[in-house]
């Protein structure tokens, strides 16, 4: 197993089932395989294929992960049958949207997560809306990678050191470096670890100076009414 530490930053290029147990983490916020075998038809990039992409029991087992402040999962809507009932989800709003179905099926300018609170959840910034705006990352790194920005507004309503146990090329890590929060993150692939540890040493020399707003509601109904306000 591959160790790195960055300050309150810890990266194991590992399988995730075997370091989760060892601790019990303030928030979750993570990306897990779907169950779905992601592919996608229109990439100029290549990129290996996702480990246990095909297994929704990698979905499973992180909703049974125990976080003492809450978890955010990302998934797929037509993962619910598949999960505990969430306490509620927050849906990305990307700038554009991406193929599926040309003829019977609206184009996917969205995606979700599962938020569970935990026994000691509170909003750090105010209670959000469940809707989060942030661009599409071009998938240079991995193919599921998920913008920094995303990231950032998420961890912003949590509290304590943050654990992803699938990392992939690091967002996550990335978005807690900026902020200055601690991070654990765990991913099985060797490539993909690399990159995640690349971005996030460069995020670490670079922390964001300005940190961003936290999203609310007053924000979200402005920007769906067309208010500067
Ligand atoms: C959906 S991707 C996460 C992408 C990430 N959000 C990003 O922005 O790059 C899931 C990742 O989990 C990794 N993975 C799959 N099974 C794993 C396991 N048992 N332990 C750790 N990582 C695993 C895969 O290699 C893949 O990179």
């Amino acid at each position: 197993m591959r160790v790195e530490r960055f300050d309150d930053i810890v990266l194991y290029n590992a399988d995730c089932r075997d370091i989760a147990p060892a601790a019990v983490y303030a928030t979750i916020i993570t990306d897990p395989p779907y169950g779905m075998e992601f592919r996608s038809n229109h990439r100029s990039t290549k990129h290996a294929a996702i480990a246990n992409d095909g297994d929704v029991g990698m979905l499973q087992w992180t909703c049974g992960l125990p976080a003492r402040h809450s978890k955010y999962i990302f998934c797929r809507w037509d993962n619910l049958p598949d999960v505990p009932k969430p306490k509620s989800m927050i849906t990305w709003v990307k700038n554009n949207w991406s193929m599926g179905d040309l003829k019977h099926e609206h184009g996917r300018q969205t995606e979700v997560a599962l938020f569970y609170p935990g026994e000691d959840h509170f909003f750090a910034n105010g209670r959000p809306s469940d809707v989060v705006r942030a661009p599409r990352t071009g998938n240079t790194d991995h193919p599921t990678q998920k913008p920094v920005e995303l990231m950032e507004q998420v961890i912003l309503w949590t509290d304590g050191v943050v654990f992803d146990p699938f990392m992939g090329s690091g967002s996550t890590g990335v978005a807690c470096a900026r902020l200055g929060r601690g991070f654990v993150g765990v991913e099985l692939d060797a490539g993909y670890f690399d990159s995640a540890c690349r971005a996030i040493e460069r995020a670490i020399d670079q922390p964001s100076m300005f940190r961003p707003k936290p999203a609310n509601d007053n924000a979200v109904t402005a920007s769906l009414f067309g208010d500067a306000a």
